[in-house]
């Protein structure tokens, strides 16, 4: 069984998924899904942006329908996208429809940097390919419809994705019903120590995206320049502990983000890969072990969102102009 930590909602937050960015191919996704979930993954993260919630929802409703499991069993995050910030509620409709269920397990805030909606489109307005920001919904304002749809139970948690330390104490500060998770890229060359710690503090779960660093992240137009090699799966120290451990470089950073007591959804779409990320519940990094990753010095993002360089609320603004200029 996967293990799991509570969460202020009251509910649990299991410390093992399957992430799904990049999961557009619907016969692979299918495929991985099932393999998942034939493996013993109760928790899928997905996004209205990934375009692929009704691959995911038929999948799960199949296994429902057939016995295999309840809906309580599983646990389903989906998120905002950045050109609905003004139009939350019908985005958590969308994505409820998309997912066959009445209600998500998390539901968050894609990126604190909204952006207007093309008309007719689910996608965002561009002016000469630049996106239009819509300063007109601070987070407070989405904030306030994820609310409304936490107390009405059609979200059984809410939370973030992408705010820095500054926008999630803020945000904290002004919500009513405060985040009940933040997740953001964490792994060992960006271990999110102040952000960790701000989120406990808080009493907010953690969720780390690219515990392996992405590797797959040069396919996504998001990713275009700026980007460095960042490879966590190379690093010495991975490659020694695999060793040691007799276990691959995914399993060592797949468990060393659980062991910090973040969750960790690693994205795969190759059943062996997938198989192989979950088995990482049968050892233990000793302590010694888990202190040697704190003697690394590299902290560095790979997702600078450049495509967002030019709006007000870019989370992370001093890294994307040391990078990108
Ligand atoms: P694939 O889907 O073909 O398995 P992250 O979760 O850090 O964003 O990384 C996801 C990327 O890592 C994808 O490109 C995925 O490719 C690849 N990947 C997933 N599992 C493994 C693994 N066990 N070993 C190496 N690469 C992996």
């Amino acid at each position: 069984k996967v293990p799991s930590v509570p969460m202020s909602s009251g509910r649990h937050l299991p410390l093992l998924g399957l992430g799904t960015w990049l999961a557009n191919n619907e016969a692979e996704l299918d495929a991985a899904v099932r393999a998942a979930l034939d493996c013993g993954y109760r928790y899928i993260d997905t996004a209205f942006v990934y375009k692929n919630e009704h691959v995911i929802g038929a999948v799960v409703k199949e296994y429902i329908d057939a016995g295999k499991f309840k809906r309580e069993d599983i646990f389903i995050t989906t998120k905002l996208p950045m050109y609905g910030h003004a139009h939350a509620a019908e985005y958590i409709q969308k994505s409820l429809k998309n997912l066959q269920t009445d209600y998500v397990d998390l539901y968050l805030i894609h990126i604190p940097i909204p952006f207007q909606r093309e008309e007719g489109n689910d996608a965002p307005k561009a002016v000469d390919g630049v996106f239009v920001p819509d300063l007109s919904v601070p987070y407070i304002e989405t904030w306030k419809v994820l609310e409304k749809h936490y107390n009405e139970g059609k979200l059984k948690a809410i939370g973030v994705s992408n705010f820095n330390e500054e926008q999630l104490q803020d945000l904290y500060n002004k919500a009513t019903v405060k985040p009940h998770n933040i997740q953001v890229e964490t792994h060992i060359l960006h271990p999110q120590k102040r952000l960790f710690a701000l989120a406990k503090k808080l009493k907010m779960t953690f969720t780390a995206y690219s515990p392996m660093g992405s590797p797959g992240r040069l396919a996504s137009p998001l990713i275009a320049g700026g980007d460095i090699d960042i490879a966590p799966l190379k690093e010495p120290l991975v490659l020694r502990l695999a060793q040691k451990y007799n276990k691959t470089t995914a399993q060592i950073l797949i468990r060393q983000t659980i062991q910090r007591g973040m969750s960790a959804i690693p994205k795969s779409t190759n059943p062996t890969r997938v198989r192989e990320n979950f088995d990482v519940l049968n050892f233990e990094l000793t302590a010694a072990d888990m202190a040697e990753f704190d003697k690394i010095t590299v902290n560095e993002r790979i997702f600078l969102f450049d495509f967002a360089k030019n709006h007000p609320w870019h989370p992370w603004k001093s890294d994307l102009r040391r990078r990108l200029g």
